[in-house]
């Protein structure tokens, strides 16, 4: 379409060229004819003064030749004798302008002819007037003068006649050559209105169409925009409902293990005790074997718990945030043998469950890799509350994120997407600085809205984050101890 569109404005364009330069080549070959008309008009009316002139020559020399005849003075005679080589010269100037026309030269040589003899017939009346005015007088009392004037006369009027035809014709074929240039002008300027007309109009649908093009890929990105958008807002539900679903499946596991596995392990080791007690003095082999079961039982609960701390830290349930973050710090710290810097706000509000296990999963995240990548000496963890937002900051002193560290962050490693994931479900925003060789700094930071700080209970007692339930103490503690200890309560 906008090929064909093209190719027919190219053509349009190229025969408007053509025809231009026609009609400028034609207009030019009559400007041509134009300037040739005009020059012979003005040669033409040069002959006509020319031919004038020789006839008034002629009847000057015929006046001078008379008033000597009548009179006899010599005087009379200058006017002839001044007219006869002006005379001669524009006979000469006559032959040669019509030298190259045949037919003028015929109607010339008719018109010199009888000049000639009029110039004759004067030249002897005067040799006669010389010798004897009467027989000069008498001669010129004939007609016979009167006669080769009017010849020459004759003559010359048909070559002005010959010279008036050629300037009226020259004068019509000037008019033809004007209006035909006239016509050339015009035609021209019409041409050129309407390939102007044309290509504006092709310009003009082609922009329309560019422009539509331009609107509909604005429209066609806009609407990948929204849906990228909505695509990523699906996702972002997605990671925090599926966040969520693994919370809720960690406690269920938690309390599974504790409920069923906890209540097999201690009825287990309540049973060996019995059986320790019965065998002990009988069977001291058989009580010394038992003894070593119930250690392994005991491991077997050690490690359940263990689990269970993972899975759902019971501290975070039960002491609250800021315990739980201190004795992670702790423990880690030691383990990584780091110094450790924490600083919990005494202000902060309680929180919501899910709240404070996202909270608490963003610093175990950041010192897991902390562990992993820093090489750190010292971790600092800050939480802090103002103008209602709820601010966690996680540093360490390490070597800073790797230069690829963008590329890395989202193929195959989910600690940090992880974290900005739950900041995000929490209506927050995440933060990562570094610096090579500066460490990394994590800083969270939530409002402390109704959906994150924890309803005021009933109970109420003031203190905050109240802790809930200790760990109850139950016949699991009971001490593997050997023979000698007994069960310790
Ligand atoms: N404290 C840190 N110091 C130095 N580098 C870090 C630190 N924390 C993260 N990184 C870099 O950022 C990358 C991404 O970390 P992230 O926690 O997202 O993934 P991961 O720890 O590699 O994998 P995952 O957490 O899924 O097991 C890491 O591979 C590591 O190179
Ligand atoms: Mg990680």
């Amino acid at each position: 379409m906008f090929k064909q569109s093209m190719l027919r404005s190219t053509l349009l364009l190229a025969g408007g060229i053509v025809l231009t330069v026609v009609v400028l080549i034609a207009s030019e070959a009559g400007n041509i004819r134009l300037r040739q008309g005009y020059t012979e008009v003005i040669q033409s009316q040069q002959v006509q003064g020319q031919i004038t002139s020789l006839l008034g020559e002629l009847v000057n020399a015929e006046a001078g030749q008379r008033g000597f005849l009548l009179t006899g003075k010599e005087s009379y005679l200058q006017p002839y004798y001044q007219a006869l080589p002006r005379i001669n010269a524009l006979m000469g100037a006559l032959r040669n302008r019509y030298a190259d026309d045949p037919e003028a030269l015929k109607l010339f040589t008719d018109a010199s002819t009888a000049v000639n003899r009029k110039l004759t017939e004067m030249d002897l009346t005067l040799i006669y007037g010389k010798r004897d005015v009467e027989v000069a007088l008498d001669l010129v009392r004939t007609d016979f003068g009167k006669q080769t004037m009017e010849n020459a006369r004759r003559g010359l009027q048909a070559l002005l006649q010959r010279e008036a035809g050629s300037v009226s014709q020259s004068l019509v074929f000037a008019d033809r050559d004007l209006a035909l240039s006239r016509y050339g002008i015009g035609l021209l300027t019409a041409i050129n209105i309407v390939l102007l007309v044309v290509v504006g109009l092709q310009h003009s649908r082609r922009l329309a169409l560019s422009e539509a093009a331009r609107s509909e890929l604005e429209e066609e990105s806009a609407r990948l925009e929204r849906m990228v958008r909505a695509r990523t807002r699906q996702l972002s539900a997605l990671a925090s409902h599926l966040q969520r679903v693994t919370e809720d499946e960690k406690t269920r596991l938690a309390r599974e293990l504790h409920d069923e596995l906890g209540a097999i392990l201690t009825a287990t080791k309540l049973d060996m005790h019995w059986v320790r007690g019965r065998v002990q003095d009988t069977h001291p082999d058989v009580a010394e074997k038992l003894t070593r079961v119930m250690r392994h039982v005991d491991q077997g609960i050690q490690i359940k718990r263990r689990l269970i701390e993972d899975l759902r830290p019971t501290v975070l349930l039960n002491l609250g945030l800021k315990e739980a973050i201190g004795q992670l710090a702790e423990e880690v710290a030691a383990r990584n043998q780091w110094e450790a810097d924490v600083q919990l706000a005494e202000a902060a509000p309680p929180l919501r469950d899910d709240a404070a296990i996202a909270l608490y999963r963003i610093v175990q995240e950041s010192l897991t890799n902390a562990s992993k990548y820093a090489a750190a000496k010292r971790v600092s963890i800050a939480l802090a509350c103002a103008n209602g937002v709820l601010t966690l900051k996680v540093s360490d002193n390490g070597c800073g994120l790797p230069a690829d560290f963008e590329s890395r962050r989202t193929s195959g490693h989910h600690g940090l997407l992880g974290m900005e994931q739950r900041v995000i479900a929490l209506g927050g925003s995440l933060h990562i600085d570094s610096a090579p060789g500066k460490g990394v700094t994590i800083r969270v930071e939530v409002p402390l809205t109704d959906a994150i700080v924890a309803p005021p209970r009933s109970d109420e007692d003031g203190s905050g984050e109240a802790p809930r339930e200790a760990p109850a103490a139950g016949p699991e503690n009971i001490q593997a101890a050997g023979p000698g200890h007994g069960a310790a309560g």
